[in-house]
């Protein structure tokens, strides 16, 4: 009896604590950021590499859904222009806050400050990083981690959580590899010569060295350079993490996996997943996972985590971090060797792991619409304009305007951009499976006119590159909006392919990867009014041209603030009528 009532005013407290909060639990969170060049040690040798407010990775956001974020973005950059885009945020009713320059504002010019004002309406696992230039590949990301809103809570439950940023990084400089790209003949990057984890990794050193089964590289010595010790996950016995991991690599496809412990995959950008289990899962540029796992493993020892190359021929060592059980001590390494990543190149592995990956149907996911309005087939080839090397959309090497498409489209300069469509389709008589038989492409500027409110398939089809059997791995992101996955195929997509389709479960996505040889099958509602980037998130390939662009609503478009306007036609615009 007495237990009863000392009980009930903490459950009464309680109750009325979830219902103020939920009422007051939605804020705005405000920051100051200041993007500059400095001098890092991403992987143990010091390097330049872009900071915000002197970090390198820049500062994790944390928020809750519903809140606003106010970012004070300042270009300290002193050359050239910046912006920041919010990777997996669909900037509902703010498309110029999406941080694309030419498409959703003009880059922020050194000195001056560009306000990101925007909502995270999606408890997920995000990111941020530079979209402009190849900044993304000089270091310029960050972690964007939205909670659930207050009292409301995770289909999920586990005790404490960790946050894994992947990335890859070279020693030659930003312009530099920019120049190679654009150069005739076209210079490679190559391979990266390190893979960070939260923004750290180290060169040609093996932590993993003092085991038998080794890498082969030489051990690390970490005395007196803790700046590149490895990153090390505390965790109790028997107990259940959330590991979020993000990849913002620029080029490298990985794959993750933890020793000794089986991963249960739970969401996916930001949307839940019909939960599964897995020893190890693959990750490609532009995507988030959260993985659960369960400390069940002999409490005496560490384990590894390792983090490898898929896809291409790996150059690389692994990044290792340590999962490290607190009755141990930090220091002590795992007595067993790191898991192997499986090899580059057993597409079977990857296929089988995409296609396991279903939307968690209790909430508020809907299945997609059984129909869609129009169908939008794209062909990546890799072409040739003028000697130089490019990738190209339907025969279409993207070049972006000078005057960013949002404004340009809602202020109706028809002169902007090319006016006409790019093709919807290619010709069917393509033959994938060879180098293109004419690798003259052209480049292109013109947008796919988006229905408002309809429903767009797009059928993203791979092909051979310009170098016999070769044809690449490409993770597709969409800016602005999720899309359901309704499946992958190899070979050319033909009509019969769409009885594969799923409509019952597809997960929501907003970046999905295209293997070798084969399609991938989206399907999204033009619903969200602005201008949306839809390309390869590998920066070199986009860098060459390999994107294209969407815009739905436009006319439905609030104002949109001058300072995303001020280059180009609309910056012209802009001081014209301050000057009448
Ligand atoms: Cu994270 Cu346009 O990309
Ligand atoms: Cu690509």
């Amino acid at each position: 009896m007495a237990l009863i009532i000392s009980l009930t005013p903490i459950l009464y407290l309680c109750c009325f604590g979830l219902f103020v909060s939920s009422v007051l639990s939605a804020k705005a969170r405000h920051f100051k950021w200041e993007v500059e060049y400095m001098y890092g040690a991403p992987d143990c040798l010091e390097h330049v590499v872009m900071g915000i407010n002197g970090q390198f990775p820049g500062p994790t956001i944390k928020a809750r859904a519903g809140d606003t974020l106010v970012i004070h973005l300042t270009n300290k950059l002193h050359t050239e222009g910046v912006v920041i885009h919010w990777h997996g945020i669909r900037q509902l009713g703010t498309p110029w806050a999406d941080g694309t320059a030419s498409i959703s504002q003009c880059a922020i010019n050194p000195g001056e400050t560009f306000v990101y004002r925007f909502k995270v309406d999606k408890a997920g696992t995000y990111f941020y990083h530079g979209h402009y230039g190849m900044q993304r590949s000089a270091g310029l990301y960050g972690l964007l981690i939205v909670d659930v809103e207050e009292g409301k809570k995770e289909p999920f439950q586990y005790d404490g959580e960790f946050n894994l940023l992947l990335s890859d990084w070279w020693h030659k400089g930003v312009h530099e590899q920019e120049v190679d790209l654009s150069a005739n003949p076209m210079r490679w990057i190559g391979e990266p010569q390190s893979l960070l984890l939260n923004g750290r990794g180290q060169y040609n050193c093996s932590l993993a060295a003092h085991n038998s089964k080794g890498s082969g590289l030489p051990a690390c010595k970490f005395r007196g350079n803790e700046r590149c010790a490895p990153n090390i996950l505390h965790v109790m016995p028997n107990k259940t993490y959330r590991l979020r991991v993000a990849s913002t690599t620029a080029l490298a496809s990985l794959n993750l996996a933890i020793g000794k412990h089986k991963l249960l995959m739970v969401e996916a950008d930001g949307n839940y997943l019909e939960p599964f289990w897995v020893n190890d899962f693959d990750i490609y540029s532009g995507e988030t996972y959260s993985v659960l796992f369960h400390t069940d493993q002999q409490p005496t020892d560490n384990y590894w985590i390792s983090v490898g190359v898929r896809g291409r021929k790996p150059a690389t060592p692994q990044a290792l971090a340590i999962l490290h059980y607190q009755s141990t001590t930090a220091s002590k390494l795992p007595t067993i060797a790191p898991p192997q990543t499986p090899l580059w190149n057993d597409y079977s592995h990857s296929k089988s792991f995409s296609k396991k990956i279903r939307a968690r149907l209790l909430g508020s996911q809907n299945p997609p619409p059984i129909t869609n309005h129009r169908r939008i087939f794209l062909l990546n080839t890799q072409n040739r304009i003028d000697g130089y090397t490019k990738w190209a959309i339907n025969n279409v090497s993207l070049t972006l305007p000078p005057t960013p498409y949002l404004g340009s489209i809602k202020h109706g300069f028809s002169n902007a951009f090319d006016q006409k469509s790019p093709p919807d389709s290619f010709v069917n008589t393509y033959d994938i499976t060879r180098p293109p038989s004419n690798p003259n492409s052209t480049y292109g500027n013109g947008v796919y006119m988006l229905k408002f409110n309809t429903t767009i398939d797009v059928i993203l089809q791979n092909a051979n590159a310009l170098n016999a059997n070769v044809s690449e791995i490409h993770p597709w992101h969409l800016h602005g909006h999720d899309f359901w996955v309704l499946g992958y195929g190899e070979g050319k997509f033909t009509k019969k392919d769409e009885n594969k389709f799923n409509l019952k479960n597809p997960p929501l996505r907003n970046t999905v990867v295209i293997f070798p040889y084969g399609w991938t099958a989206l399907r999204f509602m033009a619903d969200n009014p602005g201008v949306w980037a839809f390309h390869c998130h590998i920066e070199p390939h986009l860098h060459m041209g390999m994107g294209v662009v969407f815009a739905e609503g436009v006319h439905l478009v609030g104002k949109i603030p001058d300072e995303a306007l001020s280059c180009g036609l609309t910056g012209k615009m802009l001081r014209s009528k301050t000057h009448n």
